[in-house]
């Protein structure tokens, strides 16, 4: 048996004709970047998450991006965020001069600690925002981070590219802090057909520098305000995103269940003792926070031989990610040295994706858990 990590034909086969629609009304339209269709989706995404602007763009990178060129960071500043996410989160505060300060982990959530983001908050100068990252759809702990940003007077900044639909007693990701953004690349759980993301926010002004921002900073065409740039969408994007948000809640919940699954299988089998899987934080806190599974992760001992005893018995896995950002050859510059996160070392060295989709069988499930209990064996 095959198990890919993820199936994007099987999401694509039952909407093709409602994508081909779409597309074709791009086309025959030719109003190919922007455009009705964007505004149209901006405003659908703008009211599923409960922001009062939204503004798409070409990426998930470039909208952090555009939103960090929007606010002035530059040279002098700082932003404390996670060194366990996507190089992009912090790549966007240093292609702008600015440094990224990182702080450590939960390792429940594998995201920001606000113990840890408190202790950079006391020694850092300059500090123009925290960055947490809702990492694999699970939302990090709001309620602190919020407490933390409004005692030191610094906005939050959610880099909600994998949690598009996450909701938390707060709100939804993405639109509890003072801006967010989501990314649509492929493996999302909306994702386009190509390269696409969004920054959502809920203060005018700033919507309307982001506006600009996006287009070679322009308000009037060839009136350049800003020094922007070309971070706009296409409308072929945007219309096939429209078709898929009416259904991304059903596919989030068809991840939680899937997710379910594992841990019923993990204990029939008795793997507990070996895996740490995914928790539930809202389960005990009693604090809403509705994981949407983007990537279905477990701690494991031997991870590299669990996944090449995987991968031969045909069962594709991830790491997200191997090496935590502070140890990057890239940012070498910054000065850390390893030891200084342990817990996002920790998690580079023991985590595991696991295959989730909605659309994956239960007799694919039962195979990926049969296979692992073997590997334990
Ligand atoms: C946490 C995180 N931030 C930012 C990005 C960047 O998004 P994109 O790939 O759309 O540029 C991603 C996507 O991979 C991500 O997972």
């Amino acid at each position: 048996m095959q198990v890919p990590l993820l199936d994007l034909r099987a999401q694509y086969a039952p909407l093709k004709s409602q994508f081909l629609t779409a597309i074709e009304e791009v086309c025959d339209s030719q109003a190919l970047v922007l455009g009705p269709r964007t505004e149209a989706f901006e405003q659908a995404v703008a009211q599923y998450c409960g922001a009062k602007h939204a503004i798409g763009c070409s990426s998930g990178t470039d909208a952090q991006l555009m939103l960090l060129m929007a606010m002035g960071i530059g040279p002098g500043d700082a932003i404390i965020t996670t060194p366990y996410t996507f190089f992009a989160t912090a790549s966007c505060i240093a292609r702008l001069g600015a440094r990224p300060v990182f702080a450590d982990i939960d390792p429940v959530t594998y995201n920001l600690c606000p113990a840890s983001v408190e202790e950079m908050l006391k020694k850092t100068k300059n500090v123009k925002g925290i960055i947490p990252v809702h990492l694999y759809g699970c939302c990090a702990d709001m309620e602190a981070l919020r407490e933390l940003a409004s005692r030191y007077n610094v906005p939050i900044l959610e880099d909600a590219a994998q949690a598009l639909g996450a909701q938390h007693a707060l709100g939804a990701a993405g639109a509890m802090g003072n801006a967010g953004w989501f990314s649509f690349y492929p493996t999302k759980n909306l994702g386009a057909f190509g390269d696409a993301g969004m920054v959502v926010c809920h203060d005018d002004d700033f919507a309307a520098r982001l506006r600009a921002y996006r287009n070679h900073g322009m308000e009037v065409r060839y009136y350049h305000k800003f020094v922007g740039g070309n971070f706009r969408i296409d409308a072929i994007q945007s219309a096939v995103l429209h078709v898929k948000l009416p259904h991304l809640d059903t596919w989030s919940a068809g991840r939680r269940a899937r997710a379910a699954t594992y841990r019923r299988l993990f204990a029939l089998h008795g793997l507990e003792r070996w895996l740490t899987v995914p928790v539930e934080p809202w389960k005990d806190s009693g604090v809403l926070n509705h994981h949407i599974y983007n990537q279905f992760i477990v701690r494991a001992p031997r991870r590299d031989d669990l996944r090449a005893y995987l991968g031969a018995a045909g069962v594709s896995t991830e790491i997200y990610y191997p090496l935590p950002l502070h140890l990057q050859e890239c940012f070498a510059y910054l000065g850390y040295k390893a030891g200084d996160f342990p817990e996002s070392e920790r998690a580079a060295r023991e985590t595991l994706a696991l295959p989730i989709y909605p659309e994956i069988s239960t007799e694919q499930q039962n195979y990926v858990v049969e296979k692992i209990a073997a590997f334990f064996r």
